[in-house]
């Protein structure tokens, strides 16, 4: 029986290359081959009523699952209302991609507006349980508005480095909560990310990064909720918008967790919906790779997904696609603002052009017949379209004054 100051029990940060485990709970990589470490959380001794007793609980957050997190000191734990995002059954976007079973996982809705809050919560709260004072991640714009965010929250102060040229909407929101934003002007993958890692070295940062092993855990939460949300059914298809790898690689643990435990019978299989302009994970796929070649990753309405070297765990994700019989997809400009726009005007729902990646893989993926009619298929829509507002185009004439009377009203209707 579990009882109120119950937490996940983290069992050891182990390489997951050659299985060192780390003697200190502040070392991310392992001493012989530098891997990220991965934190083992102990949920061997869950048993089936365990699940009886999670759905029983109130918390709407992906804390109702904390078994799963690695957590000890439950007065650490630091939660804006992250999790249990709707999941939409939406009829018109459906008839459209000709997908019956369609469903939309509105990660738009979390607190600071992406699918991050899922990560940094966890990886907040590990920190504040090790006692960090300062939180630090370089970011296209999501992590860094979330970093600062759960920093705040958490009374910690935070550094959040940007590449210039990042969406200015993403950047106040992180200057909003506190954090120190610093514009940096290089590109992502090796100036940015360069002067970030070097920075953490210096001053000793508490690196939010996927580097971080503890934060990589939150995005299990995908798997936990959807099992909710669909009455125990497994997707036949989740699709994730990806960069760095962190959704695919977490989500095939957390459903991997599920199955081991017989809460589940089967797996999903997993898809990683990429920018044809950064599409590493797709291109390793394709030469049948075991790691990812870096590639320089070309400018994309899809700001936020454009990582060229998904370094960390990227390499997991590649593993966990093939592991779950999933693929990889890669979307033209045109293709992500088609997507982004039906979701809009199908669905209601307003997301970021990266966010909508997703749908534009499950058009492309049924149009392909890989995708059947009747499967039933998730994709999760992974940030808020005020993220980045100037994806939308709009003409000045559209948006131009008119005279408040009725003659001027009904010209304008006729216009559009
Ligand atoms: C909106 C959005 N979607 C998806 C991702 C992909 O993240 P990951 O591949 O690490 O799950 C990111 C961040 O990198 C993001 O900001």
């Amino acid at each position: 029986m579990l009882t109120e100051t119950f937490m996940g029990i983290l069992k050891a940060l182990r390489c997951p290359k050659c299985g060192w485990e780390s003697p200190a709970r502040t070392t991310f990589r392992c001493s012989f081959c530098s891997a990220v470490l991965e934190a083992i959380v102990e949920i061997d001794y869950l048993s089936k009523s365990h699940l009886l007793e999670i759905r029983k609980r109130t918390d709407q957050t992906i804390w109702r699952w904390f078994e799963f997190f690695p957590i000890e000191d439950r007065s650490a734990v630091v939660s804006l209302g992250e999790g249990y995002t709707p999941l939409i059954k939406a009829a018109r976007l459906s008839e459209k991609l000709r997908i019956a079973r369609l469903h939309l996982k509105n990660d738009t809705v979390l607190p600071t507006g992406s699918l991050k809050d899922r990560s940094n919560s966890v990886g907040l709260s590990k920190a504040k349980e090790l006692g960090f004072e300062t939180a630090a991640v370089v970011s296209t714009g999501n992590a860094a508005a979330s970093v600062a965010a759960y920093s705040a929250a958490a009374g910690l102060n935070s550094v959040v480095m940007v590449p210039k040229g990042t969406s200015l909407s993403k950047m106040l929101q992180a200057c909003a909560y506190g954090a120190t934003v610093v514009v940096v002007d290089g590109d992502f993958d090796h100036d940015v990310a360069g002067l970030y890692k070097n920075a953490v070295r210096e001053f000793g940062w508490y690196d939010c990064l996927s580097t971080n092993p503890y934060r990589d855990e939150g995005k299990k939460s995908y798997a936990y909720e959807l099992l909710d949300q669909l009455g125990d059914d497994v997707p036949d298809w989740i699709i994730h918008p990806t960069a760095g790898g962190t959704g695919v690689y977490a989500m095939w643990k957390g459903y991997n967790e599920l199955f081991s435990l017989g809460w589940i019978d089967r797996l999903p299989r997993l898809v990683a919906a990429q920018s044809e302009a950064a599409a590493p994970i797709v291109a390793a796929l394709e030469k049948g790779l075991t790691d990812i070649e870096p590639v320089a990753a070309r400018a994309t309405v899809a700001e936020s997904i454009q990582v060229g070297n998904p370094i960390s765990v990227g390499w997991r994700a590649l593993e966990a696609i093939r592991s779950s019989k999933g693929t990889a997809v890669a979307l033209t400009d045109d293709e992500i603002l088609e997507a982004q726009s039906l979701l809009a005007r199908l669905a209601g729902i307003f997301a970021e052009p990266a966010g909508a990646v997703s749908v534009a893989a499950a058009k492309k993926l049924r149009e392909k017949g890989l995708i059947a009619r009747d499967g039933l298929v998730v994709c999760n829509i992974t940030g808020h379209g005020l993220k980045q507002p100037s994806a939308i185009k709009v003409s000045d004439e559209e948006l131009r004054p008119i005279a408040p009377d009725l003659n001027a009203l009904r010209r304008r209707l006729a216009d559009k």
